[in-house]
């Protein structure tokens, strides 16, 4: 008889996770407390943008025409209970407000909620990133608050996944890491992932720490290589040099590779940087700090670029204030293919420029709704040219593929002043430069 599968929290992870379940052939059964949520994905309607996610679901959900029916949703704990061989926890675990360390509530209200049900042997299963010594806690929790005790069982096994990549990542991942105690839950977990389509994907089994702490140490040493390029650019900026052509020259090494060297205004989203920061609270706490005093200065460097954006539009616009300087920002999302703009540095700079007196103009291919509710007070436009009209600087701070195609001879009549500002180093500069405008970009000359 084939695995069932529960899935709880179907935010990014968990939405995109049951839909994989699905797809590899599983009885899915989909948990959330909110229930719009889950009337939207009753109805095959996905609560992000996430490319490919919407079809996935309708390809599944059950009572959609055509659909396999192997998938459904509820907000009931019992059956969700009852259903799953193996529940996968798969919530939401932020930054605590004004604090650095990991908000566990989520996790832990859904282990409370699933515990008192368990009345069948059952495999728990965390996906959620969460500080190292997470796991052992909530498994002596499950153990004495399930009535069928220490044969409700618990495993980690973090998830690697990209926002805009999140199906794909998914159903291939780079690898797959499980963090065990049993033979049984071992077992469980590679029929899971043992499928025609995630074969080839190394299985790494290993002890409930050591998988924890590879997730965050992952996400560490890919925010460490975006802070390390920026750090390159500052100094390229002081000493004239091109921090594209240096990316370029020392990824042509192996051992340092060509991805995540992309210099610009930094990283930000709802995993890199607040899992830098829970992973150094974390470390303190087990008195290991000085271990991860590194990532201070990763955040540091990270967070500087925004205001040295900033600055740069300061001094495209003369010098001295943005009061009466109109500035048009195309991106407002934390990176392409997202609506979310959760950390976003392009949001941050609109509004730190906002906030000094300049009257901004974002426009974002998706990210709209979820810019305005976080900053309702900024200007926004239906379309890139809208956004630029009359606009005495135009910044880039989201590299969407719409903003490469632009043609720039197009916004040229609609600006006041044909100067633009490559947050990302992702335009091509000669085209712009034809085009009669002024292009800059972070850590390279200005021709
Ligand atoms: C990240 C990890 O990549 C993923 O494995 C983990 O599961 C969750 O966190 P995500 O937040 O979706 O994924 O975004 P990612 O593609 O890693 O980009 C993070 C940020 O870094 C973005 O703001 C992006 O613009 C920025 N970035 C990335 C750079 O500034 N330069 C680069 O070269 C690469």
């Amino acid at each position: 008889m084939s695995l069932k599968i529960t899935v709880i929290g179907t935010g990014y992870l968990g939405a995109t996770h049951a839909a994989a379940m699905a797809e590899l052939g599983f009885e899915v059964l989909g948990l959330d407390v909110v229930p719009e949520k889950i009337e939207m994905l009753q109805r095959g309607e996905v609560p992000m943008y996430e490319p490919g996610l919407g079809e996935l679901l309708r390809k599944h959900v059950t009572g959609i025409e055509g659909s396999t029916g192997r998938l459904r949703f509820t907000m009931d704990w019992a059956e969700a209970a009852d259903f799953g061989d193996i529940h996968f926890v798969c919530v939401n675990t932020p930054q605590k407000h004004g604090e650095y360390a990991c908000d566990m509530s989520y996790v832990d209200a859904a282990i409370a909620s699933l515990a008192p049900h368990l009345r069948a042997p059952a495999l728990v299963v965390g996906k959620s990133t969460v500080p190292v010594g997470s796991a052992d806690r909530l498994a002596a929790y499950l153990a004495a608050h399930a009535p069928v005790g220490e044969d409700a069982e618990l495993a980690w096994n973090p998830e690697f996944l990209r926002e805009g990549f999140a199906v794909q990542d998914t159903l291939h991942p780079d690898r797959i890491v499980v963090g065990v105690r049993s033979e049984r839950a071992e077992k469980l977990l590679r029929e899971v992932y043992t499928t025609p389509v995630t074969e080839g994907s190394p299985f790494i089994v290993t002890d409930f720490p050591t998988a924890e702490l590879v997730k965050v140490s992952a996400n560490s040493f890919l925010a460490t290589k975006i802070s390390f390029i920026n750090a390159m650019a500052e100094v390229c900026e002081a000493a004239g040099a091109d921090v594209g052509l240096l990316a370029e020259a020392i990824g042509h090494d192996d051992r340092i590779g060509k991805k995540f060297l992309r210099a610009g205004i930094g990283f930000g989203g709802g995993c890199l940087p607040k899992d830098i920061r829970a992973f150094m609270a974390r470390a303190g706490e087990l008195g290991a700090d000085q271990a991860l005093t590194f990532l201070r200065e990763i955040d540091s460097i990270n967070m500087r670029r925004r205001g040295q954006m900033v600055e740069m539009a300061r001094e495209a616009l003369g010098g001295g204030s943005f009061l009466g300087k109109r500035v048009a920002v195309l991106g407002a999302t934390f990176k392409p293919d997202s609506d979310d703009v959760r950390d976003s540095p392009a949001l941050n700079v609109a509004g730190q420029i906002h906030l000094q007196g300049g009257q901004v103009t974002v426009y974002d291919p998706k990210g709209m709704d979820n810019a305005r509710r976080v900053f309702p007070t900024l200007g926004y436009a239906r379309s890139a040219v809208e956004a630029v009209r009359g606009a005495d600087v135009v910044l880039h701070l989201t590299e969407w593929r719409e903003f490469r195609e632009l043609d720039p001879a197009v916004l040229g009549r609609a600006v006041a002043s044909r100067v633009i500002l490559d947050g990302r180093n992702a335009l091509d500069p000669e085209l712009w430069r034809r085009a009669g405008w002024t292009y800059r970009a972070m850590g390279r000359p200005t021709a």
